[in-house]
């Protein structure tokens, strides 16, 4: 997303969304929700629009944006890994899990291979602790994961 070339629509779209939020307690967090909603992710572009809406700095905005897992600043790939680091799956290889998803895809936790194909993530615990090493592939968790069954499920489309 570009602001200046798409003119004043991304504009108007982030600021219908702060006053969709303005009087809410701690509006930041819930209008960055409603901006990863509204575009898939939050353009470092947008950062200066919510920042003087708000009235606050470009760096505390950028700080929340950053500091939140959550929160994408790229638009994510066609299939979002989000790979458990807690503590239950760690005990059971998670760490060597993202090593090896990094590996296979050439990208680091937070970052979209360039093809757009996958983006991966970390998250801290799923719920699903009993069945590590878990992650959530599209929303969908999975369990008992390996190096062989992540690359598995991803080539069948995430759906095994
Ligand atoms: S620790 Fe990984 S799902 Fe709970």
């Amino acid at each position: 997303m570009a602001v200046e070339s798409a003119g004043a629509s991304v504009a108007e779209r982030v600021r219908a969304v702060v006053e969709a939020h303005r009087d809410e307690r701690g509006a930041l967090l819930p209008i960055l929700h409603g901006i990863q909603a509204e575009f898939g992710y939050i353009d470092p572009e947008v950062v200066p629009i919510l920042a003087a809406e708000l009235n606050l700095s470009r760096a505390d905005v950028h700080g929340v944006v950053t500091f939140y897992s959550d929160f994408r600043s790229e638009p994510a790939g066609a299939a979002t890994v989000r790979l458990c680091r807690a503590e239950a799956c760690q005990s059971v290889g998670a760490e060597k899990l993202v090593a090896d998803a990094e590996q296979v895809f050439g990208v680091k936790l937070g970052q979209t291979t360039p093809d757009g194909s996958v983006t991966l993530q970390q998250v801290f615990c799923l719920g699903n602790c009993a069945l590590g090493p878990a992650a959530q592939i599209n929303g969908r968790m999975y369990g008992r994961l390996d190096r062989t069954r992540l690359v598995e499920i991803l080539a069948k489309g995430a759906e095994a």
